[in-house]
């Protein structure tokens, strides 16, 4: 299974987003994770279209937009235009998943869903063969540097098997709390992607965090 780091520029220094990209490129991070907060899905605001847009003219690697915004088909097109490579919605900010995911899809990008911790892995059950990706909460979203919630791991087992069942080839991605401490359990369990911002920068060299963390991803 491949391993993908994905940093995240929530927990970057903004005055020099563009050299914190480089320096994650650099160290051998796979996608950039960037979590767009509208302060209503969730209590905080991040970024929007504008930053998705100087991250893509920053990195060649794929940029892995996190949508924690209440109706966010109202700017799919939007972000697909600023440079999103992979767009996530959450199954508890959209009732329509089927279409939503489709309409995504149409715009020619990757389509995943994000469950929050307490969103039961039923919600994804029937688009599960339309799922590019699956993306399962370690944290309730809204900030950087939570810790991340135990029985996170349960529930990443239990997913990387409703993904098999499918004969689905989605990505399977954990978010909220990665470091050091936590990575190894949610790769046993069947995770493949890691987003990490405090982990990554945060870290005495953030360059070398990539890898530390990367390496923990084996028996
Ligand atoms: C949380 C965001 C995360 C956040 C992760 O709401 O979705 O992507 O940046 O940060 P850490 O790795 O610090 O928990
Ligand atoms: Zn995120």
């Amino acid at each position: 299974m491949n391993v993908r780091i994905a940093p995240s520029v929530l927990s970057a220094d903004f005055r020099k987003l563009g050299d914190e990209i480089a320096m994650c490129e650099a160290g051998g991070a796979d996608w950039i994770h960037v979590d767009v907060m509208d302060g209503r899905f969730v209590p905080n605001l991040s970024f929007g279209v504008k930053v998705i847009e100087a991250v893509k003219k920053s990195t060649t690697k794929v940029v892995d937009v996190h949508l924690m915004v209440l109706e966010p088909e109202n700017y799919f097109e939007d972000y697909v235009k600023a440079g999103a490579d992979v767009l996530t919605i959450h199954a508890e900010a959209a009732p329509h998943l089927d279409r939503q995911l489709a309409r995504i899809k149409e715009l020619g990008v990757k389509a995943g869903v994000a469950l929050n911790p307490a969103t039961p892995l039923s919600a994804i059950e029937e688009v599960a063969h339309m799922l590019d990706l699956l993306l399962i909460m370690s944290v309730n979203p809204g900030y950087g540097g939570q810790k991340f919630i135990d029985y996170s791991v349960d529930k990443i087992e239990r997913a990387r098997f409703l993904l098999d069942q499918a004969q689905s080839p989605a990505v399977l991605e954990v978010d909220g709390g990665i470091s050091r401490d936590t990575i190894h359990r949610c790769w046993k369990a069947g995770a493949d992607t890691f987003v990490a911002g405090n982990a990554v920068f945060g870290a005495a060299h953030p360059q070398q965090e990539i890898a530390v963390l990367r390496n923990l991803c084996s028996e």
